[in-house]
C-alpha cells in the first residue's frame, strides 16, 4: 500500500478507485495553501494535485518519497517538469476528456460577449426592460465573422469544429502549421500579427509555457483589430492582464475570460467593466468531465503502483 495524498476532495468515482487499494488521505474541501502542502508532502509516495498546487523545486525537494504526481487537469504548468524528470518522478495529466467541455465553454464566452448576454440579464433583473427597442444592446454578428485560434491542439481544434457551424472563417496560429488539422476544419495558418489584425474573435487555446507567456502583451494587444473580442479559457498568463485591462478600459476590445494571470486574483478594474465577461475557471466543469478526470487521475496512481506505465504520462 502506498500513501497517497488527494489535495482536495474531488468526484467520488476517483476516490472509489483508490480507497481500498492504497492509503488515501483526502485533505478536505478547501484549497491547500502552499505552506500547508509543504508541511505534509514529505509523507507521501503519490499525490493527486490540483492546478492550484504549485509543485516547484522547493516543494519537490521536500517531497523525498514522492514517485508520482497525477495532476487533476490537462495543463501542468504548475509542475516543475525538469525537476521531475531529473528525479524520476512520474507526472500524468487528464487530456482528451475535457476537450469538448472546454471548447463548449469557450463558445459560451464567445456568444455571451458578442451578444451581451450578461448585460441583458442584468438589464432585465434591474427592471429596465420596457419592451423591444430597435437599438437595445446591439451586439456583434458571430455568423460569418473571422475567428483566430491561438494554439491549435485538441481544444483549439474543437473550438474550430464549432466555429464551422457558425460559418466562420477560421484562422490559427501556433509554432508549426498543422496541415492535417487545416484540412479537417478548413482552417488557415496565419502569422501572429496577421491573425491579430484579421480576427473578430481571438481564442487563446495554447498551454502556458515559456513561449506562450504574455503572448498578448503591450505591443501585440495594439495589433488586435479594433472591436475584436478576446477569449481566454487556457491559462491567464498567456495574456498580460494589466495591458488587456487597459485596452478594455479604452473600449478598444471586449473580452471573455475564464482564467487569470494571478488566479484567483482578478484585476480589480475588470470587475467594473461591461465589455468583459468573467468566469471562475469553469472550462472542464461539467459533471461528466470532472468524473472522467477523477477516474483518469486515480487510475494513473493505481497503474503506477501496479508497475504499469500510466496512460497519460507526461514525464
Ligand atoms: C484546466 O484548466 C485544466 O488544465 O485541466
Ligand atoms: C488540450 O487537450 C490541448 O492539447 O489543446
Amino acid at each position: 500500500m502506498a500513501k497517497i495524498l488527494l489535495t482536495r476532495r474531488f468526484p467520488k468515482i476517483g476516490i472509489d478507485v483508490l480507497v481500498n487499494r492504497h492509503n488515501l488521505v483526502v485533505t478536505g474541501d478547501s484549497n491547500l495553501s502552499y505552506e500547508q502542502l509543504y508541511n505534509i508532502i514529505d509523507q507521501y509516495d503519490g499525490i493527486i494535485s490540483m492546478l492550484s498546487n504549485k509543485l516547484d523545486e522547493k516543494m519537490l525537494e521536500k517531497a523525498k518519497k514522492l514517485k508520482i504526481i497525477s495532476n487533476y487537469a490537462v495543463g501542468y504548468d504548475n509542475i516543475d517538469l525538469a525537476y521531475c524528470k531529473k528525479h524520476n518522478i512520474t507526472v500524468t495529466n487528464t487530456p482528451g476528456v475535457l476537450t469538448a467541455a472546454t471548447a463548449d465553454l469557450t463558445w459560451a464566452l464567445i456568444l455571451s460577449t458578442a451578444r451581451r448576454v450578461i448585460e441583458g440579464d442584468k438589464f432585465v433583473r434591474q427592471g429596465k426592460f420596457k419592451g423591444w427597442e430597435p437599438l437595445l444592446l446591439l451586439g456583434k454578428e458571430v455568423n460569418g465573422s473571422n475567428i483566430g485560434i491561438i494554439g491549435f491542439g485538441r481544444i483549439g481544434q474543437a473550438v474550430a469544429k464549432r466555429a464551422k457551424g457558425f460559418s466562420m472563417n477560421i484562422f490559427y496560429y501556433q509554432r508549426k502549421p498543422n496541415l492535417e488539422a487545416e484540412k479537417l476544419y478548413g482552417a488557415k495558418f496565419l502569422p501572429l500579427d496577421e491573425l491579430l489584425s484579421t480576427s473578430d474573435f481571438i481564442s487563446m487555446n495554447t498551454p502556458l509555457n515559456s513561449q506562450s507567456y504574455h503572448l498578448l502583451n503591450k505591443v501585440s494587444i495594439q495589433k488586435i483589430k479594433k472591436g475584436a473580442i478576446v477569449i481566454n479559457t487556457g491559462r491567464g498568463a498567456v495574456i498580460d492582464e494589466l495591458e488587456l485591462s487597459n485596452a478594455l478600459a479604452k473600449g478598444q476590445l471586449s473580452a471573455g475570460l475564464d482564467v487569470y494571470e494571478y488566479e484567483p486574483k482578478v484585476q480589480k478594474e475588470l470587475t467594473n467593466m461591461d465589455n468583459v465577461v468573467l468566469l471562475p475557471h469553469l472550462g472542464s466543469s461539467t459533471v461528466e468531465t470532472r468524473n472522467n478526470m477523477a477516474k483518469i487521475s486515480a487510475e494513473a496512481i493505481m497503474d503506477y503502483f501496479d508497475g504499469k506505465t500510466p496512460k497519460y504520462t507526461i514525464s
